[in-house]
Parts: structure tokens; C-alpha cells; sequence
């Protein structure tokens, strides 16, 4: 998939990996980003990186009638990134049901919903493409954040069944599992993160370079080659935390 002249939505783009999403298409000559969040005023900052090719739009992966006017909107999209998601729970013998079924919402069925109502639009472009932006930890919990591994485990499985069933329409299908990043949503946590802009980098040579499974830093390359050897030692490496 060609990053110059490609048209993308990038959901969850206010802040985070997203906003640097919208920064490293428009460096990679995008000729228009999407950039999609549940609150459009927050999207000022992002916008004003290049007002003549970002084009601001609500959505809410959890709200199907948000997504389907965006959808309805943005019908030239040809790169879509489902980037949005939330770190809600924790413990899977600790944290409450509302907090699991919050990261279930965001980061599966909010994935699902928005690429089943934006695969008649990509499917009318030439060349398009659907990224997921998923986490090491879709490969192998990790106990300490188990309710989210647990989205992320079922987003990776999505990913797979979503490139199965999209390749007879030649809408290519692209997994990412970074690995920690430096963004508010592991603000708290004291370890070796990557600059959101490196993640972003790496993603987009990923997706132009053709490859269905992206590991963007090097904690997250270091897993992968682990993870393809023996699963059980990434499994007993996050275990310990
Ligand atoms: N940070 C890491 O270490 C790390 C590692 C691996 C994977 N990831 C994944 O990377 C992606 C981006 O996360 P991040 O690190 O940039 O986190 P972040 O700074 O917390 O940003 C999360 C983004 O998702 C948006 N979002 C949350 N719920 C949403 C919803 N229902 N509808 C639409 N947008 C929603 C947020 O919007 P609001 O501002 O409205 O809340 C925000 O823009 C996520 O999928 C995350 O799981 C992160």
C-alpha cells in the first residue's frame, strides 16, 4: 500500500499514537487524513498541523451512528486505521465487569464495527488497506493488565478473520503489536517506552513495505522472534511482569 497521494482515517487521532499517525502521513505526502475522535474540539491541535489536508470527524468506536456518518463522510478513504483503544482493566480476577467489557467494547467490537462500515468504501479504491493496531500483548497476557490483553487477543483474532475474508476484495489487512509507548495511556508505568513518532514511522514503512504483521520498536521485535520460537517463554516472560 502506497502511503504518498493515500487518503486515511485515523480513529483515536487527538492525542497519543493517533495524532502522531496524522503527522507521519502527512510527512509521507497523504493527500488527506481523516482524523477521527469522539470529541471533534479536541481536535484543533491536529488540524493545524496541515488545515488544507486534515480533515477533522467524530467518532466513537463504541457509538455505531458516530461511525456510520463517518463512513457516510469520508467516502474517499483508502488507508484505514483503527488506532483508538483503552486501558480500562487490569487484573482479570480483580478488576470489575465494567471495566473489561469497556476495553472489549473499545478495542474489539469498536474495531469491528468501524471495518464493517468502511469496507464498501475501501473497496472501491484501487488499492486500500486496514490496519489494526493491536499490542504485544494480543500474542501473550500479560496478568497485570489481563482484561486488556484479553481485547487485544480477541482484536488480533479479528485481524486475522478480517484479512481471510477481505483478501477475495484485495483490501490488504495489517496486524502492529507495539510494544510500550509514551502516551498517556502508560503515563503511570516506569519502563523503557518508544516516542510515538518511531511507532507511527515504523508502522507506515510496515504497511508500504507489505508487511501483514508489523512489530514497530524493539522490545516488540525482540518478542516476536521469542514468541515464533517458544510462545511458553513470552508467556512466563510477561507472567513475571
Ligand atoms: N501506549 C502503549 O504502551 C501501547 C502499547 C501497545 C499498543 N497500544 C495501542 O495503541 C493505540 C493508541 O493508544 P495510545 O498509546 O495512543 O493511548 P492514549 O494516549 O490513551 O490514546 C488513546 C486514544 O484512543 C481514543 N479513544 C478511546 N476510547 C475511544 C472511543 N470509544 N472512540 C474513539 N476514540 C477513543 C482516545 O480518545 P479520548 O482523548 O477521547 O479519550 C485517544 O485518542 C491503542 O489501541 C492502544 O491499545 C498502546
Amino acid at each position: 500500500m502506497k502511503i504518498e497521494a493515500s487518503v486515511a482515517l485515523v480513529t483515536g487521532s487527538n492525542r497519543g499514537l493517533g495524532k502522531a499517525c496524522v503527522a507521519i502521513l502527512l510527512e509521507r505526502g497523504a493527500a488527506r487524513v481523516y482524523a477521527a475522535a469522539r470529541n471533534a474540539t479536541s481536535l484543533a491541535p491536529v488540524v493545524a498541523l496541515d488545515p488544507g489536508r486534515v480533515v477533522a470527524i467524530e467518532l466513537d468506536v463504541t457509538r455505531p451512528e458516530t461511525i456510520e456518518r463517518a463512513a457516510a463522510q469520508a467516502t474517499d478513504v483508502d488507508l484505514l486505521i483503527n488506532n483508538a483503544g483503552t486501558l480500562a482493566s487490569f487484573s482479570v480476577l480483580e478488576s470489575g465487569f465494567a471495566a473489561l467489557h469497556a476495553d472489549m467494547h473499545a478495542n474489539y467490537f469498536g474495531p469491528l464495527e468501524v471495518a464493517r462500515r468502511f469496507v464498501p468504501v475501501l473497496a472501491r479504491r484501487p488499492q486500500s488497506a486496514i490496519v489494526n493496531v493491536l499490542s504485544v500483548v494480543s500474542l501473550s497476557s500479560m496478568p497485570g493488565i489481563g482484561g486488556y490483553s484479553a481485547s487485544k487477543a480477541a482484536a488480533f483474532s479479528l485481524t486475522q478473520s478480517l484479512r481471510a475474508e477481505l483478501a477475495a476484495k484485495d483490501i490488504s489487512v495489517h496486524a502492529v503489536f507495539p510494544g510500550p509507548i509514551d502516551t498517556d495511556m502508560i503515563r503511570t508505568f516506569d519502563l523503557p517506552k518508544t516516542h510515538p513518532n518511531d511507532v507511527a514511522r515504523a508502522m507506515l514503512d510496515g504497511i508500504a513495505a507489505g508487511e501483514v504483521d508489523i512489530f514497530p520498536d524493539a522490545m516488540s521485535k525482540d518478542v516476536s522472534v521469542v514468541w515464533c520460537r517458544d510462545p511458553r517463554a513470552i508467556e512466563q516472560r510477561f507472567a513475571r511482569g
